[in-house]
């Protein structure tokens, strides 16, 4: 297919070609000026528009920007915890309700009862809507299995589900009948004998510790997959040292990171991202976005969209947060939420930015980018490209569009 995005108010492009991330301190140098995108053979074909194209997008007063990233999500899952939801805004803790036998276990119990067929149903609803609110490429994490067989099981679904990426979020929380050093064991065999693009853990007082965090690490480097963690969410645990140590691809969370180890976290090639929407429902601290972007941190922004502390799966609302609560512009939480994202997919070299040659997912906004956050709540997504193809576009945006 051959579409042509033209005229459009805004093109959001990287300060040049090939930039593997963008630190946030050079956010402002991407451009947002007039212009044209054309595709062709799934890829990017000019930034010009293309007189012959099957399909023309006219773009009149609207934004093209990449496809957006989720880099963080717990997909697949199971099932709700709105009951959870309501204790939480009502006073009971998160780490009360994990040791009531809430949260994750409870999601661990709903994907145990729901056969391969309901669970793949489901989240590929969940992903279309993802799609419709401009997510092009998603990361897919294991961890509600708390068993080999069932995290094995994940794998599989995350690959049918057709995730870009898939972690293996094996040490998630530790599984009933074992500590956390057995349980890593087990972590160890699924490492071994499981085919994820990255390692995950979850670092914190009713999970796992540092200690965990360091034989996580060693695990990737001798299996050759990068390591994540899920860090400093709800305490500071100094966790973020021992993952740059460990060469982490990213930290995740931060909302309790320590201000001392902000610069060498800001310095280092690990993306931070950022999950403001557990934040914001989980009523957690704020992670310090702002510093972090100052300081020239690879910042990035996720969903963690899973159904215990952020069942948000629209990157525009997270953008919105972000821009509210850590002070950010429109193109810091962009370029965080596409080129940053992509790197800590590993994936910067193909996708993430408009560039040509790059795989042509894009996003035609309704309006300026400035709209994504100051409409808040609003899905700003007229039609999404996807891999070249024109794949979304929304009822009232239909007469953009010229087949
Ligand atoms: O990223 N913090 C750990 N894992 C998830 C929550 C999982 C759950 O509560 O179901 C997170 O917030
Ligand atoms: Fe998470």
């Amino acid at each position: 297919m051959s579409v042509s995005l033209d005229g459009a108010l805004q093109v959001l492009l990287p300060p040049g070609p090939g930039e593997p991330f963008l630190r946030l301190d050079r956010a402002a140098e991407a451009t947002v000026d007039p212009g044209s995108v054309a595709v062709r053979d799934g890829v990017i074909a000019a930034l010009a528009a293309d007189d012959s194209a099957a399909v023309r997008v006219d773009c009149a007063g609207a934004a093209v920007v990449p496809g957006f990233v989720d880099c963080h999500t717990h997909l697949p899952f199971a099932g709700w915890r709105a009951v959870e939801y309501e204790q939480k805004v009502t006073g009971v803790s998160y780490e009360e309700i994990t040791r009531s036998g809430g949260g994750i276990a409870s999601s661990a119990r709903a994907l145990a009862e729901s056969s391969d067929e309901d669970l793949l149903s489901r989240s590929r609803a969940l992903r279309a809507e993802m799609l419709r609110s401009g997510t092009t490429t998603f990361e897919a994490k294991t961890g509600y299995g708390l068993s080999r067989a069932v995290e094995e099981r994940l794998v599989r679904l995350g690959r049918e589900l057709g995730a870009d990426r898939v972690t293996g979020l094996f040490a998630h929380v530790v599984p009933p009948g074992y500590d956390a050093a057995a349980w890593m064991d087990e972590v160890e065999i699924l490492a071994r004998e499981t085919d994820v693009d990255a390692l995950d853990i979850f670092v914190e007082s009713m999970a796992f510790g540092n200690a965990d965090l360091e034989r996580l690490g060693a695990l990737a480097a001798e299996v050759g997959v990068p390591l994540r963690a899920h860090v400093e969410q709800f305490n500071a645990n100094g966790s973020v040292p021992v993952a740059l140590d460990l060469g982490a691809r990213s930290v995740d969370h931060l909302a309790c990171l320590t201000p001392a180890d902000l610069p060498r976290l800001a310095r280092s090639e690990c993306g931070a991202v950022l999950l403001p929407g557990a934040e914001l429902l989980g009523d957690e601290e704020v992670a310090p976005g702002r510093a972090l972007a100052d300081a020239g941190a690879i910042g990035v922004l996720a969903t963690d969209f899973n159904p215990g502390t952020s069942p948000v799966q629209s990157l525009p609302l997270i953008i919105g947060i972000a821009v509210r609560r850590y002070g950010w512009t429109a193109r810091e939480a962009l370029i965080a939420a596409t080129l940053n994202a992509a790197h800590v997919l590993d994936l910067a070299a193909e996708r993430g930015s408009i560039e040509v040659g790059k795989r042509a997912d894009l996003v035609v906004l309704d309006g300026p980018i400035e709209h994504v956050a100051y409409r808040f709540g609003h899905n700003p997504v007229a039609a999404v490209v996807e891999g070249g193809e024109l794949v979304w576009v929304r009822p009232d945006q239909e007469w953009r569009v010229t087949r």
